[in-house]
Order: C-alpha cells, then structure tokens, then sequence
C-alpha cells in the first residue's frame, strides 16, 4: 500500500456512485435532499463524465461539477472523486482512431458503448495525464473530496489488446523480462511445434492462431496486460499523489475479474475498494457474496476496505435479472460490514431513465422515494450509523485458503485433461464447505508467511512454483495443517510440467507424487470408501505414487477402481492432506472434519445457515450475525445488538432473514498457532 491514509471519514461511509449529469439542475437539490434523508454521506461522482468535463481536446468545463462539489459539501455529503479515464469521449476516438482496442480476431472496437482505449496508445495516456492534471489543480483541495476513484473496474469490458503499439510494447516487455531470446525460447518451450523465435520483431502476441496457441506465451500475455492496466492507473495516481492530500483507489471486482492480480494491485492503491454483485444463476449467490468479500479484504492486507458497488435490488446485465426480496439487500451490506468493509455503497444513487442500464435497480428506483427499496436504503443508512464504532475493528482467522490468479490464468488455458476441472468451481466449493462449517478465513497468496494460522486450504494451486512448494512445506514441517486439492502442483511459473512429475513441488508435504490423471467422462460419477462413508465423487480420478502417505479414502468404481483417493501424511510437527478428486461441498464435510481435528479448529455449534462474522475492535468484539434461513436461529451470545439497541442475556434469537451486529466483551484468544 501507498503512503495516503483512509479512513478520511469519522463513521462508515454511505452511499453510492452518483452521476447527475443526467439530470435536470432541480433534480440535484431533490437529490442532496434525499440522500441527507437516507443518512447518505459518500458518493462516487465524475466516473464516466470525460465528455462533459473535457468537451474538447485541452478545453475543460468544470462549472457543473464546481457546482455539484460544493453543493454535495454544504450538505455535509463527501465525495470520492472519480477520473473518467474509463470512458473517454467520441471526439478522442475521432481523433485518434489507431487508440480503439484490436481483438484477437482483429475487429476493432468503435465507440458508442465504455470501456478504454488501447493501454499501449500513447495518445491515451496523454489525454489521462491532462485529465488527472487538470481535476486535481481544480479539487485537489476541494473539502468534499476525501478520497479518488481512478478509472472503473480495469480490465473489463475490455482488457487485451492486439493492435500494432501492444504488440510492440509486449515485445518491449519480454525483452526486460527474458533479457535474451534464448531465455524465451527456453521458458516457452518454442522447440516444441517449431515456434522458435530469433529476432524480438517476431514475436508475436496470442491472437487468432490456427490451433492453440502456446500457453506459456498466453501466461505472459496475461501478466503482460495486467502490467500494462496497472501502468496505466500508476501515471493518474502518481499524479494525484503529486498534486493533491487525499487517497487514491480504484475499485476492485474480486473474485469476479480475470485480467488483474489483485495482490499486486492492492500494492498499489491507498484503500482497497471493491464491487460486487450477486450471480443470480447461483441459489446461495450470498456465499459467493462472502467469499469476495474475504478475498478483498486479505488482498488489503486485512485492512478496512471499502465495498464500492453493489446492488439495491436487480442488476440488469444478467440472464436473469433477479430482484433482491426484502430484508435481502440489508444482509448483503451487513455481511460485507462483517467481513471488514468500513464503507457500503451503490450502484447507483438514482435509476437511469435512459441508457443501458435503465432496469438496474438504484437507491432511489424508478417507483420513487415512496418505494420499499428507498425504504430499506433509509433503513440501511440508520444502521449504519448505529454501528459506526465497528469502523477500524479488523477481523482474525486461524484458516488460509490458496488464492493466485497467475494460477487461475494458467489453469484456464486450453488443453487441460479435464473441462469439468474448473478454478473458480473448486475454489467456490472448499469455500462453501468452510462457509457452511462456520470457519472465518482468509485468502493468502502460496508465497506469503503462512505463519500466523492453523490449517492452510489449497483447492486448486495447478500454477505452484518451487518456492510456494517450499514454503507450504516448512508451514507443515512447524507443525500447520495443510489441505491440497486435486490438480496441484502441477506446472511451474513457465506452465511447463515440474521436474520431477506432477506434484513434485508438494511431494515432502504430502508424502505422494501424481503418476497419471485419469478424468471421467462427462457425467460419469464414482465414490471414494472414507471410512464408513461413500461420498459421491465425479470428473476427476488419479493414479497416485504413494512416497509415506497413508491411504484415508478409496475409489469405489470409475478409472480409478480400487486406488487411493485421499490421503494423509505427516511430517515435522504438522500434516499434509491430499484429496484427488472433486468431491462437492457436501462430499468434503467429513473430509474436512478430520482436518479441522488434525488443526485444532473446534466448530462453533449452529446451524450451517447461520453466518457469523467477528471483528475484533480495541475495546469490545462486534459480531454480525446473519440467518439465512426462514426459521428462527439462536446463538449464544451475551451483549447489546446495535441495530435493534436490544440487550441480549446469554441468548439472541433470530428470525428468519434478520441481522443483527452484537456488541460483545473482547474475546479471549490467542489466535494462531
Ligand atoms: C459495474 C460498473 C458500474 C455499473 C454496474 C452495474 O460493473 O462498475 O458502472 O455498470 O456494474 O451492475
């Protein structure tokens, strides 16, 4: 993280992104009104306002957003200033056409929808420049402005170009990278299918090839642009760190963005912010919810962060855009409050009436302020004043789950044994196991000191370098608890295969190297004998070479009839299991019963829907409670619940659906090993 501090505000921060460009003036006053009215302290303005703010090259119009300012300010409304360097407008692509971004296929991206030029366009990245130049010379001392929002959400629509500049900056960056060609040739493994390359000029990037194109060179590429998006925020933020006081960032979308490493990117912003919205094909879409909330969090660092975007109801880029019901926005929020946000906003403050995303739902909806929606946001705003001393409480975890998107990267190539063998699957899966089990977590990179906890979940680290296989060794040679998923450990940095076999990196943890994949149709499903279970397994079976592992489960049926399924070896102070297989989120609860016990870790006894969140403040603990259910649950607990102001004697009882965040005695616990 940089040098500039948040938090900026005293409370958490409310509200959401806020673009009344498309509004009449008169709107702007019934607005400020509305949100004093929701207990609104925070909104996001100028995201996609390039064409209003800059209406012609070099010539700024600031006098709407003077206005907007000092209007939001006077009505006690603090503003995080966004660069629109996501949106620039027609006239910048009229006149700069070679900066629309090229597809692989080689279509070239017109203007008429969002999304950013070309990263390599040096005309781009001057017109940022300028943009940034002139918005903090005009706020950097404005006294709404606490905080700014670079650009939106990098690397979507659109990510990857494959115009000539990117191509040529690609070659620039593998010249640093490698230094010689001999080192490219060697990490890509150009002497297979005659790639070899002998000039940097014939390098090409991985765009349409007639088959596959080689996947080391798609890995580069993929860390490439990552690089070149994260170059492009550094000039707006070097800029505004330059020129202005207050905190950068740029909001983050977790577990739902490919393109960006957020461990690097967390590197890089003063306050980690980050968008979420509900996948609505997913019936326990709020577990995902959570997930990408602990992700955002731990990429921070396990500092407060603030959750910059989500939904008041529907969103309208889905399938099928379904309506939160009520009661169902609120649990939201408040488990992102639990998993360490200090501030929840929209997207966005008033519904568009015109536009593409006119049946998003808003704070203020179509129906009005006479509208359950708007009641349930006034709601939301009273409650969180009501909790604000949970700000700066952090929260603590004994488990870490494996996250690398390098390794996402890889494993999503082509040509992998397996389609049924999904990343962002197998990571949802572990991660609902330990949801449904109630064990907090946190996410952790496979080369970062695993130290401080108990049990280290590795669902699927297929990209597992050398090091990361040595340093989750020593993690259970001093006595950690370790659990690896099928598919690990499989390639190196370079997606070449380790020496040594598949698994190699892990064999002293786990005691076992893989000596053959052998997948299942599609559909087909066997079991694996775990003591006096058979849990149902499907699409992923191996031939293990045992090396001291000792067998705990066994395939019944499929390819792999009779051999090992999971194992448990131990070494120094601590074990390592292996599970060669995909078991579902009901199948690993046994599995991981047996680990928590190796681990230490005790369960909370409670029903799995209820979802219970620990942030630990100086003077008191704050648990949020969320039931999931439509019965009542019960928790014992003895403290005061802040949103209903209720005193609670050993017992809450929960209905249905309902929150609460108890203010409890600080817990005693050492925490780690
Ligand atoms: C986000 C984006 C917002 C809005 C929102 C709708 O990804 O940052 O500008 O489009 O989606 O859900």
């Amino acid at each position: 993280m940089t040098s500039k501090n948040w938090p900026a505000l005293e409370g958490i921060a409310y509200g959401g992104d806020y673009n009344p460009e498309q509004w009449p003036r008169e709107v702007w006053d019934q607005d400020v009104a509305l949100m004093r009215a929701a207990g609104v302290n925070f909104v996001s303005v100028g995201i996609f306002s390039w064409a209003m703010l800059e209406p012609k090259e070099g010539l700024f119009d600031f006098t709407w957003m003077d206005d907007l300012l000092d209007l939001l300010h006077a009505n006690g409304i603090a503003v995080d200033l966004g660069t629109p360097s996501v949106s620039p407008p027609a006239w910048f692509f009229h006149a700069y056409p070679e900066a629309r971004v090229t597809l692989k296929d080689g279509t070239v991206m017109g203007f008429g929808s969002r999304g950013m030029a070309s990263h390599a366009s040096p005309e781009y990245r001057e017109a940022i420049a300028r943009m940034a130049t002139a918005l903090a010379d005009r706020y950097g001392n404005h006294p709404a402005v606490v905080l700014w929002h670079v650009h939106n959400e990098y690397g979507v629509p659109v990510a990857e170009d494959f115009g000539p500049r990117s191509v040529a900056a690609w070659q620039r960056w593998l010249q640093r990278k490698y230094e010689t060609l001999d080192a490219l040739n060697g990490a890509w493994g150009t002497a297979f299918w005659g790639q070899r390359y002998l000039d940097w000029d014939h390098v090409v990037a991985p765009a349409a090839t007639p088959t596959i194109a080689n996947p080391a060179m798609k890995l580069d590429w993929a860390r490439f642009t990552d690089d070149q998006l994260r170059e492009c925020f550094r000039i707006e933020r070097d800029i505004l760190h330059e020129r202005t006081s207050q905190p950068v960032t740029t909001n983050f979308m977790a577990h739902q963005s490919w393109n960006t490493d957020l461990w690097k990117w967390a590197q890089e912003v003063d306050v980690v912010s980050d968008d979420h919205y509900l996948w609505s094909p997913d019936p326990d879409a709020h577990v995902g919810l959570a997930l990408s909330a602990d992700l955002t969090r731990s990429v921070g660092g396990g500092k407060p962060w603030i959750l910059m975007e989500h939904s008041t109801s529907a969103v309208n880029w889905q399938g099928h855009n379904i309506a939160k019901r009520p009661g169902e926005m609120r649990r939201n929020a408040l488990t992102h409050l639990g998993r360490g946000a200090d501030g929840i906003a929209f997207f966005q403050w008033r519904a568009s009436r015109s536009g593409a995303e006119k049946f998003h739902s808003a704070m203020v909806p179509h129906a009005g302020q006479n509208s359950r929606i708007f009641r349930e946001v006034t709601q939301l705003g009273q409650h969180l004043k009501d909790v604000a001393e949970i700000q700066g409480a952090t929260t603590k975890a004994d488990v870490a789950v494996l996250y690398d998107w390098e390794s996402l990267w890889a494993h999503d190539l082509e040509w992998r044994p397996s389609d049924d063998m999904q990343f962002r699957e197998r990571m949802r899966a572990y991660y609902e196991r330990l949801w449904r089990d109630g064990v907090q977590v946190d996410f952790a990179h496979p080369e970062a000191d695993l130290s401080q906890y108990r049990l280290v979940v590795a669902p699927t680290s297929y990209l597992l370098t050398a090091s990361a296989g040595r340093n989750l060794t020593q993690f259970v040679q001093n006595g950690g608890t370790l659990v690896v998923g099928a598919f690990s450990g499989i390639v190196n940095e370079f997606d070449a295969v380790h020496e040594g076999g598949f698994g190699a990196p892990l064999k002293e943890a786990l005691g076992l190297t893989i000596e053959e994949f052998l997948p299942l149709r599609s559909g087909e499903t066997c079991a694996v004998h775990y003591g006096a279970e058979a849990l149902p397994s499907d699409a992923w079976a191996e031939d293990l070479a045992l090396a001291g592992a000792e067998v705990r489960g066994t395939f019944d049926g499929g390819p792999g009839d009779g051999l090992p399924a999971i194992t448990r070896h131990s070494l120094g102070d601590g074990q390592a299991w292996y599970v060669g297989t995909r078991l579902g989120v009901t199948a690993l609860a046994p599995v991981l019963a047996d680990v928590y016990a190796d681990a230490g870790i005790t369960l909370l006894d409670r029903p799995e829907t209820l979802e219970i969140m620990t942030r630990h403040g100086e003077t008191y603990d704050f648990v949020v409670v969320c039931n999931h259910a439509n019965d009542d649950a019960h928790l014992s607990i003895t403290g005061t619940d802040l949103l209903s102001g209720t005193e609670i004697d050993g017992q809450l009882t929960l209905a249905g659906g309902d929150v609460a965040v108890v203010r409890t005695a600080k817990e005693e616990r050492g925490g780690g090993r």
